[in-house]
């Protein structure tokens, strides 16, 4: 999205951006800018909505074999957000793409999630493995799952590109069957590829068919479910003797397999 954050500055670098996940294989594409959920009815979305039509007009020329789709990162930092915009969502499948502010997790993590349910989205947690002191207080992802919450993993923290707190605590995570998607949190910056090919690499590097399958799941059908409002595939923890979460698994539990 052109100049709306601190993703593409000029539409050129996001078209660049759609190219390059074009070249990854990659066919739908969601942009989600930020917006601060106490501004979810402002002039500041009306900007956003505008950027997001400049950039579709031109992608249709660009690469017109991408879908293209606008949502929102929701930053929920305001107890008293309007959150009844239904075209807030993903897609048209009920659920909400948020953050929470600054990176860090707050005391009231769990207040903040029952903001999202009390207008009936479905919260898709962006990067929990990425808020600081998330490894320490590991037990809040659990619970946050428990209220209904998806887990959506950057694939650069599987990467180490967010630091070896969040690669390790998004590694857990995955042996743990606590994820539910690996998405990209592109920003589309200057000279910045897309990882989400790397990313399903080195998911698959073990080259067993049940890694395949749990790349799949994460990568390509609970992606899909969550913008079709249809039920997510629980991805369990992996017990695959090969490849990487195999070694990952028996690194982390100790376990025999
Ligand atoms: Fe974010």
């Amino acid at each position: 999205m052109p100049g709306v954050d601190d993703g593409a500055p000029t539409l050129e670098h996001g078209l660049e951006a759609l190219s390059s996940f074009f070249d990854d294989g990659i066919r739908r594409v969601v942009t989600t800018p930020h917006l601060d959920g106490a501004h979810a009815n402002s002039p500041r979305r009306e900007r956003i909505d505008a950027a997001f039509e400049e950039l579709a007009a031109a992608a249709a020329i660009s690469v017109p074999d991408i879908q293209l789709e606008l949502a929102y990162e929701v930053r929920i930092d305001d107890p008293e957000a309007d959150l009844s915009d239904r075209s807030l969502g993903l897609s048209k499948g009920g659920c909400l793409l948020v953050e929470f502010p600054q990176l860090t997790l707050p005391a009231y993590s769990n207040r903040m999630l029952e903001v999202v349910l009390a207008y009936d989205w479905v919260p898709v947690l962006a990067h929990p493995e990425r808020y600081a002191g998330v490894g320490v207080a590991y037990g809040w992802i659990s619970r946050w799952r428990e209220m209904g919450a998806v887990m959506c993993l950057n694939v650069g923290s599987l990467l180490g590109e967010h630091g070896p707190e969040a690669e390790r605590v998004a590694r857990r995570m995955l042996a743990d069957g606590q994820a539910d998607i690996v998405a990209s949190d592109h920003h589309a910056r200057p000279r910045r590829s897309t990882t989400l090919r790397r990313g399903w690499d080195l998911l698959t590097e073990g080259g067993s068919s049940e890694d395949r399958e749990v790349a799949h799941t994460l990568m390509v059908s609970n992606p899909l479910a969550v913008l079709a409002g249809t039920p997510l595939t629980p991805v369990s923890a992996v017990e695959s003797a090969g490849g990487w979460f195999g070694r990952l698994r028996r690194r982390l539990l100790g376990g025999t397999k």
